[in-house]
């Protein structure tokens, strides 16, 4: 028995493969590597010091991914493939609905076909879309997203709960990730986003290791504390646990968990934090909002600590040292 995990190479798979094989269960990864190294598995291997079966393919492949399905035999699959960009899923919204649809048909096709019960579906906090009020229960309505990228992420959860009703053998669970950043302590994976990092996190990194001159924080006229935006940040490690303890209790139907720690940062206090416990400097200009930012986002996370017996318990100060860890080791990410 194995669980898939698709996108396993990709920053969230990666370290979810680590607490997977540290708990004794075995992974196979399929990934096309259109925003992944290959790389990032073999530190996963050396890491854990367990095999991983990897396949380079493409989701929406069905015929490929069939071929996988057959060699294996597999109780769940954690569904991380996508693509992720907001900018750009405005610019490319087809090739947004085509991939990121298109592979989540493909995976309840073969789920059916060879009775895989276990879906765990990498969803988004986006899904709430502008939130009247925070915390964001899981209750709260879903839709009126911002961007293409976002609505992907809605239609598959419709898709799934779909699915499940259809369907009694399926155990479907989607995870609403906050926003992740840090890397695995021993900084030997991390996030390496293709070209400029759109998010705050890697952002910050490449101006403290020089690769870019400044950071541009998008607006300080928010009505927040500081005036920037505040989000949830939440350990890749915590939240690669959170996929562990999804998979442990998987039930029959559908079930929704917010991955957040439930507390909310500044932009500018991320910043700080990086600078104090990094000892680095990073200069930044406030520049005017980026069209589509929300003020303010933080999870309630009780369900999943009800639930799932989950609880993220890393900080912020953890989350900027790993981050910087990582991105000094590796200033160029896989390409080093
Ligand atoms: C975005 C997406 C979210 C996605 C997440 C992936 C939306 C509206 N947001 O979240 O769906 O899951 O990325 O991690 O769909 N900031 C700067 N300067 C920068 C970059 C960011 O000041 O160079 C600020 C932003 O204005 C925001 C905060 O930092 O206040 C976090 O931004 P970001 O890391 O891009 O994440 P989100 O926009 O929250």
């Amino acid at each position: 028995m194995a669980v898939l995990l698709t996108g396993g190479a990709g920053y969230i798979g990666s370290h979810t493969a680590v607490e997977f094989l540290e708990n004794g269960i075995d992974v196979a990864v399929v990934d096309n590597f259109s925003n992944s190294s290959p790389k990032a598995i073999e530190r996963v291997e050396k890491l854990t010091g367990k095999k991983v079966a990897l396949y380079e393919a493409d989701v929406c492949d069905k015929e490929k991914m069939r071929e996988i399905f057959k060699a294996n035999e597999f109780d769940a699959i954690i569904h991380f493939a996508g693509y992720k960009a907001v900018g750009e899923s405005v610019a490319k919204p087809i090739a947004y609905y085509r991939n990121n649809i298109d592979s989540a048909l493909v995976l309840c096709e073969l789920m059916t076909e060879f009775k895989v019960p276990g879906i765990v579906f990498s969803s988004s906090a986006t899904v709430y879309g502008v939130p009247e009020t925070v915390p964001l229960v899981e209750t709260m309505p879903t839709g009126n997203c911002t961007n293409p990228y976002g609505w992907t992420k809605y239609m598959i959860e419709q898709i799934l709960i779909d699915f499940a009703r259809a369907n009694d053998f399926a155990k479907v669970t989607l995870l609403r990730y906050f926003n992740p950043v840090g890397a695995h302590p021993s900084g030997e994976i991390g996030e390496d986003p293709l070209g400029i990092p759109n998010n705050l996190s890697p952002y910050v990194c490449q101006v403290a290791v020089g690769r870019r001159p400044f950071l541009s924080v998008f607006g300080n006229d928010y009505p927040t504390p500081d005036g920037t935006g505040v989000r949830d940040y939440i350990h890749v490690v915590d939240l690669a646990k959170g996929h562990l303890q999804a998979y442990r209790h998987m039930k029959q139907g559908v079930a929704a968990y917010n991955l957040g720690t439930g507390r909310g940062y500044s932009v500018l206090d991320l910043v700080e934090t990086f600078k104090r416990v990094n000892n680095v400097d990073v200069p930044y200009k406030i520049v005017d909002r980026r069209p589509g930012d929300i003020a303010t986002c933080y999870a309630d996370p009780a369900k999943a600590n009800a639930e799932l017996g989950w609880k993220a318990n890393l900080g912020l100060d953890e989350m900027c040292r790993d981050a910087y860890n990582w991105q000094r080791k590796y200033p160029n990410g896989y390409r080093d």
